[in-house]
């Protein structure tokens, strides 16, 4: 086989067999094929596109070019859930514990990683004690215990992924539905899941913009885990705004509480049951979603959900006197209100633009090396339609400096209020099987 060869075969829109994808993928991980190639081959299929085959073709390669996590050792359906990312998305939080209680057995491998706040790590670390740091064994073994355990990302998984998704990310070829979906799926079915739950995003603070994009890339993804074995389904869901109210990493476990205890904000509330519903049905601890969405409030109402929230931190290191105490986790030094300065309704807040102010008091890592301050972050008192009056404050800043001018000034130019009465953005849009 000659690379050059199967760049003209994609170049012409022609689909590449499995061994075709096989040789590439192999070959671009060891070296063999140079970066130069491997761009025009990612160009090609930017304008050419992948076939469903291809798709899962791809998909597999990239699983097969490192380590594939072992969970063989854990009883029971292991469901994982990926989010292709938003603000202040506090899900992975909620749902843990939430299924866990309902003897889903939750296997997470998380990341820190850039964005407007940490990641799910390092959001759990503002628990005094906490680690993620285990053996493998010890992670089998508390998922069989408490069926929830978080380990960092160890292990060499999916280098080809990693290496391709750089090459793309300097030749214009990131926004592929064909390569976001091998990306993702990929990485996903390393770490092990049987079955997987998509939350796919959509609006401004969203990777897929508009909903047609982001069902094509849900359609893909879901095509591609069950070609290859996973059963797979996706839910699409509104981020033109922020999910819940708190945005930062303490923050965001208070918030976390607060919806195990059942007080929780509307819409993250929603979503969490929406998604743990279809992680309890496709782990076949219920026969229907409604049975499914049944236990999960039932796990809410008796406390059990949030009781298997303190075993899962005390497990691990963690001092679970916060879950009764969030007192407890960090606190920023200084807090101000962003006052209104006209009366209506909320019509707008622009969920990345926000993202990046909670990054601008150090809730996010703008850089690899960035250091995270875990107090920090943003609350929202108001979300899209709102009534509000004017000095009511629309969000609160926590901050640990004094000068937040930079700050209000971005989120008074991302939070719009209109005279006429505005109606609640949609928050589940489709699911997908
Ligand atoms: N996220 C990924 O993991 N991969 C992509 O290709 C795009 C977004
Ligand atoms: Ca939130």
């Amino acid at each position: 086989m000659r690379m050059v060869d199967l760049i003209e075969k994609k170049r012409d829109g022609l689909a590449l067999t499995t061994d075709e994808i096989q040789y590439i993928i192999s070959g671009f991980t060891n070296g063999s094929i140079p970066d130069y190639q491997m761009s025009a081959l990612s160009m090609a299929i930017y304008f050419q596109g992948m076939t469903e085959q291809e798709r899962a073709d791809l998909t597999m390669a990239m699983v097969n070019s490192g380590d594939q996590i072992d969970l063989s050792g854990i009883e029971g359906i292991k469901v994982d859930k990926h989010s292709t990312g938003g603000v202040g998305d506090t899900t992975t939080l909620v749902l843990g514990p939430l299924v866990a209680a309902v003897g889903v057995p939750v296997a997470k491998m998380s990341g820190r990683g850039l964005g407007h706040t940490g990641g799910t790590i390092d959001k759990l670390e503002s628990v005094a004690g906490f680690h993620a740091e285990i053996e493998s064994e010890q992670f089998i073994e508390l998922v069989n215990k408490n069926k929830l355990a978080v380990i960092g990302q160890s292990g060499n998984l999916t280098p080809a992924d990693k290496k391709l998704y750089a090459l793309r990310d300097v030749t214009a070829t990131v926004n592929s539905i064909a390569m976001i979906a091998s990306s993702i799926m990929s990485k996903k079915i390393a770490a092990g899941a049987d079955a997987i739950v998509l939350d796919v995003k959509t609006g401004a603070g969203a990777f897929m913009k508009t909903l047609a994009d982001s069902e094509d890339l849900a359609r893909a993804m879901v095509d591609i885990g069950n070609n290859v074995g996973r059963n797979t389904m996706a839910v699409i869901s509104d981020m033109s705004q922020p999910l819940g109210f708190a945005i930062g990493n303490a923050l965001e476990v208070k918030e976390a509480i607060d919806t195990l205890k059942g007080e929780g904000p509307e819409d993250l509330t929603e979503l969490s049951l929406t998604l743990g519903s279809h992680m309890v049905y496709l782990a076949k601890k219920a026969d229907t979603l409604k049975e499914a969405r049944g236990l999960l409030e039932n796990a809410i109402k008796d406390g059990s959900a949030l009781h298997a929230f303190k075993v899962f931190l005390e497990a691990q290191g963690g001092d679970a006197s916060v879950v009764d105490e969030p007192a407890k986790l960090p606190q920023a030094q200084y807090s101000f209100e962003l006052e209104a300065k006209a009366e209506g309704y909320v019509s707008e807040i622009v969920a990345d633009e926000i993202g990046t102010a909670a990054m601008l008091l150090g809730a996010g890592r703008a850089t690899k090396d960035s250091v995270i301050d875990l107090s920090v972050g943003l609350v929202l008192r108001k979300k899209i339609g709102d009534q509000v009056k004017k000095g009511e404050s629309l969000v609160t800043i926590h901050s640990h400096f004094e000068n937040v001018a930079e700050v209000k000034e971005k989120l008074y130019a991302n939070i719009k209020i209109s005279i006429d009465k505005v109606e609640k953005p949609t928050l589940v849009y489709k699911e997908i099987t």
